[in-house]
């Protein structure tokens, strides 16, 4: 029945993750453990260290959002776990898990697409007064990814951009680690642009009025040593360099609309929506709708991931046990 609850497992990256989603997409439980801890002395997230981190963390994380509902495996409509795109030794740790447990259980397996689960959050019941219809565009603007995307209907992606080098995210934390900023730098970087000047330092808006919906961002970073080294005030680099990449994102969404005049809304994803700053430039830059889920279901979660299942098995989509996860998987 259409009331059964469905589970998420993620473990793409540096966050373990599982939710539970009732029969209609409504959140039950959900619990994240985010490894960041662990990695920060490295500067970045060593994937040896995440698949064993991983490995510990999930069993209990699933038991606990399990527990928390009240919902015995056998309960369960079906299981979903990220497939990829991601680090391979921690795909492998989610997608196994849910595969044994969807075996235990007797109950349907599913993998999943990431960037197709950050694709899908803006639709989960409850979360907007009104959730986007297809289609929509889809802003990722993580760590690891940054994407603009056309969501043409479920299953069907148009990538309309991509980087041609350094995600934003990495843009933010390696120009925070020129400027002496802890790992990862973005919310470190946003906090001290807050007290500096942005005319005070000029910076490169790489891409801006370019065709198409490509970004490039390492060019910036360069531009942000060459401004630390000359000696200029880091809180002023730090506006500096949010300004430029505000601007920038705002001429990408003007452009992306224009590629898609029919998108009923512009949904940012990824941990660089939480900036205050990239959020009100996208809010200004077109007439759609911005819709920025909470930070929370915007980061790496197990929310999306359960949606996206959920999405595809009531679709009547099923994947086989014998899926192999896969480290690079465009969406
Ligand atoms: O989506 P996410 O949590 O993880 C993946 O990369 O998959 O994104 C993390 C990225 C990091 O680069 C982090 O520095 C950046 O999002 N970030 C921010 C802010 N909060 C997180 N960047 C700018 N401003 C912020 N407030
Ligand atoms: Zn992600």
């Amino acid at each position: 029945p259409a009331t059964q609850p469905f589970l998420g497992i993620e473990s793409s990256c540096d966050e373990t993750a599982a939710a539970l989603l009732d029969g209609n997409g409504r959140i039950l439980a959900e619990a994240v453990f985010s490894q960041t801890e662990s990695h920060a002395r490295f500067g970045g997230v060593v994937p040896e260290i995440a698949a064993r981190a991983h490995l510990g963390r999930l069993p209990p994380l699933v038991r606990g959002v399990l527990r928390e509902a009240g919902v015995e495996p056998r309960d369960l409509a079906g299981v979903a776990a990220t497939a990829g795109p991601g680090l391979i030794g921690g795909l492998v740790v989610g997608a196994t898990f849910a595969k044994g447990l969807a075996l235990g259980a007797g109950i349907p397996f599913l993998g999943i697409n990431h960037l197709e689960a950050h694709a899908l959050t803006a639709r989960l019941p409850g979360l907007f007064p009104e959730p986007p219809a297809f289609p929509y565009l889809l802003l990722l603007l993580s760590g690891g990814h940054c994407q603009c995307v056309a969501v043409h209907g479920l299953g069907r992606y148009e990538r309309l951009g991509t980087t041609l080098d350094d995600a934003v995210g990495e843009a933010f934390d390696k120009s925070a680690k020129l400027m002496g900023l802890p790992w990862p730098g973005g919310p470190h970087l946003e906090r001290l642009a807050a007290e500096g000047d942005a005319r005070a330092v000029s910076l490169p808006r790489p891409m801006l009025g370019r065709e198409g919906c490509d970004f490039s961002f390492s060019g910036l970073k360069t531009a942000v040593a060459q401004a630390v080294s000359r000696g200029h005030r880091h809180a002023d680099i730090a506006a500096a360099f949010q300004a430029s990449v505000a601007a920038v994102l705002a001429d990408r969404a003007r452009r992306a609309h224009s590629m898609l005049p029919g998108a009923t809304a512009l949904v940012v994803a990824g941990g660089v929506a939480a900036n205050r700053a990239v959020r009100a430039a996208l809010e200004a830059a077109t007439p759609l709708r911005l819709l920025a889920p909470p930070v929370r279901l915007c980061t790496d979660n197990a929310v999306m991931v359960a949606w996206a299942g959920l999405e595809r098995f009531r679709a009547g989509q099923r994947d086989a046990v014998a899926l192999a996860p896969r480290p690079r998987w465009p969406m």
